[in-house]
């Protein structure tokens, strides 16, 4: 019997209608497979606190999460807080505290799903963006000046490292090499003379030390047309921060819903617990309805298991998944059903 101490942290909006299927098909896949889950609740981090308290979480907030083997957000935000409030008060400070430097998001176009690309097929398109989780565009270097003046400005600073970029290449030439895929790295270098440049070099300094796996740049507007004519043709896909952001939630769109995409925040060196969250945020336009699909936050806790050394368990919740998907018409709303999230867990559950 192995055991898990995981910690759930609900959230805003949808996350708290999400987490709870997803804990469902945790605890009936650890069953199977001789694992338990000891849960810790954070209920209250949330925007709800902020505006009661001034803050998402505690100040010690980290450390009452760091002796948990992982963390499974729901997702932050309200339409009363500005979003770099509450994003900057709870997600960000997890990612870069417990350095969770690569953000993994893989993307599959399942059978039973419509994309609204017409050339995404199911069984071709499987991809794999890995974005950069801690530094590049996403900085707080920089500053207001002469705020409400004709001369007002903002000067917003990218920061990329020598070791923040090499770290997370070598995370995607590693993952391309297991899968027996190639690396397409999003770059910009036409534009971005100092950063991306920069980026190339390591690209190809770190290539030259996976000299087996075959690789390609691409500029991040050329790349983001390809995504959407060919999706089929990307494998492992590696980004900056706010290229890899961007990618992604298209690369959802691609597959047919943001509600269906898992999102991992990894500390490959496990010195610290890593993160799985969906990829879509608390919609506040169907949150409170029952409607949310969840399957986003099911397949990050499929992530979660792979990470916590359960492969056999992560693919049998995928497996679930396709087959929900492929032979079922029960469904939440954005797939076109009418299903309520605790329906189609249900359903979900008898297929598991
Ligand atoms: P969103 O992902 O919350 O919603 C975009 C659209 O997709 C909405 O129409 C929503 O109803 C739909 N949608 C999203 N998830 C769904 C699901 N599971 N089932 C069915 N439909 C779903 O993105 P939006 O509207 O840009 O942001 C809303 C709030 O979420 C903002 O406060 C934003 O800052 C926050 N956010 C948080 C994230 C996180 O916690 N990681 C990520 C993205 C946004
Ligand atoms: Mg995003």
């Amino acid at each position: 019997m192995t055991n898990h101490r995981i910690a759930l942290v609900p959230g805003d909006g949808i996350g708290p209608e999400v987490l709870p299927p997803a804990r469902q098909v945790l605890d009936a896949v650890g069953r199977r497979h001789g694992i338990t889950f000891h849960y810790t609740s954070y209920d209250d981090w949330s925007c709800e606190r902020h505006r009661r308290e001034g803050a998402m979480m505690p100040e010690d907030g980290l450390d009452r999460l760091r002796d948990r083997d992982a963390i499974l957000l729901g997702a932050v935000g309200h339409p009363d807080v500005p979003d770099h409030v509450s994003l900057w008060g709870l997600l960000i400070p997890i990612r870069r505290g417990f350095r969770q430097y690569v953000n993994l998001r893989p993307v599959r176009v399942f059978e039973g799903v419509d994309s609204p690309v017409r050339g995404a097929r199911a069984g071709e398109v499987d991809l794999v963006v890995v974005r950069e989780n801690t530094e590049g565009e996403y900085s707080r270097a920089g500053g207001r000046l002469h705020r409400g003046l004709p001369g007002e400005k903002a000067v917003q600073e990218a920061v990329f490292t020598r070791a923040g970029v090499t770290r997370v290449l070598d995370y995607a030439f590693g993952l391309a090499a297991a899968r027996g895929g190639r690396v397409t790295s999003a770059t910009k270098s036409n534009g971005l003379v100092h950063t991306m440049p920069f980026w190339d070099e390591l690209v190809a300094e770190r290539a030259a030390a996976h000299p087996g796996v075959p690789w390609e740049k691409e500029h991040i507007d050329a790349l983001a047309a390809k995504f959407v004519l060919e999706p089929a043709r990307y494998d492992v896909v590696v980004a900056s921060n706010l290229f890899g952001d961007i990618l992604s939630d298209l690369a959802a769109a691609v597959a047919g819903s943001i509600g269906i995409a898992p999102a991992a925040n990894l500390n490959p060196e496990r010195a610290f617990p890593s993160m799985f969250e969906p990829v879509h945020g608390s919609a506040p336009d169907i949150a409170g309805r029952g409607i949310a699909n969840p399957l986003g936050a099911i397949g990050a806790a499929a992530l979660m298991l792979d990470h916590l050394g359960h492969p056999a368990a992560a693919k049998d919740v995928t497996d679930a998944v396709a087959a929900v998907l492929a032979t079922s018409d029960v469904r939440t709303p954005d797939l076109g059903g009418s299903a309520t999230t605790g329906q189609f867990t249900e359903k979900l559950l008898t297929l598991l």
